[in-house]
């Protein structure tokens, strides 16, 4: 069998607030999430040879990441959807300011694309990449974005378009697949960890 681990960073200082977009550092309860899936790492997966992390390039994984003993690599193409000149906003001001985009993306929010920013099939595009490598790793533990992990588990668990902006991706909780070779199918399993 083959196993990868998927996180979103601990909650951020923009979470707190409803603020889509930044580049925010984490909260006390996200840093304490960040304790906690060290300890929970580190004593149970950091012995597995080869465990290695991924995370973007954004504080708050990076953050999160921090004290999980593993080779680490930081990735751009893992950095969160680009909501463009919503960014920095909260959705009630999203709908204020901009309440036709508001709309359009309630109906068609796979193909909507914030104005000067990215859609969820633009990012889906950009993780591409990571997801090649994804498809012959094991042991790896992805800590990243709501919409980044998102894609990676549609594309992972063949969910679509309709179905992948959705997708449940709880916080503070790890996120487990695991591949069986034999049969071809895979289980996702959510590990959630108490703060
Ligand atoms: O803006 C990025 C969020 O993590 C994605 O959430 O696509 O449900 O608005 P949303």
């Amino acid at each position: 069998n083959r196993t990868l681990y998927f996180s979103r960073h601990g909650e951020s200082e923009y979470n707190v607030l409803g603020k889509v977009g930044g580049d925010a550092d984490l909260s006390s309860r996200g840093r304490q999430y960040a304790d906690c899936l060290a300890e929970y790492v580190n004593s149970t997966l950091g012995s597995i040879p080869g465990f290695k992390l991924w995370t973007s390039c954004l504080k708050r994984t990076i953050q999160t990441a921090k004290n999980i003993k593993a080779p680490q690599e930081h990735m751009e193409a893992l950095n969160e959807l680009d909501t463009g000149v919503c960014d920095g906003l909260t959705y009630e001001e999203i709908a204020e300011r901009y309440p036709i985009e508001f709309a359009a993306r309630d109906d068609d929010k796979f193909h909507y694309r914030y104005p000067e920013g990215e859609s969820y099939l633009d990012l889906l595009l950009r993780v591409q990449p990571v997801l090649d490598r994804l498809k012959v790793e094991d042991n790896v533990m992805v800590i990243a974005h709501q919409a980044v992990l998102r894609c990676l588990l549609a594309a992972l668990l063949n969910k679509d378009e309709k179905e992948l902006p959705y997708i449940h991706t709880p916080l503070h909780t790890v996120m487990q697949l695991s591949f069986n070779r034999a049969g071809g199918g895979c289980h996702l399993e959510l590990i959630p960890l108490s703060i």
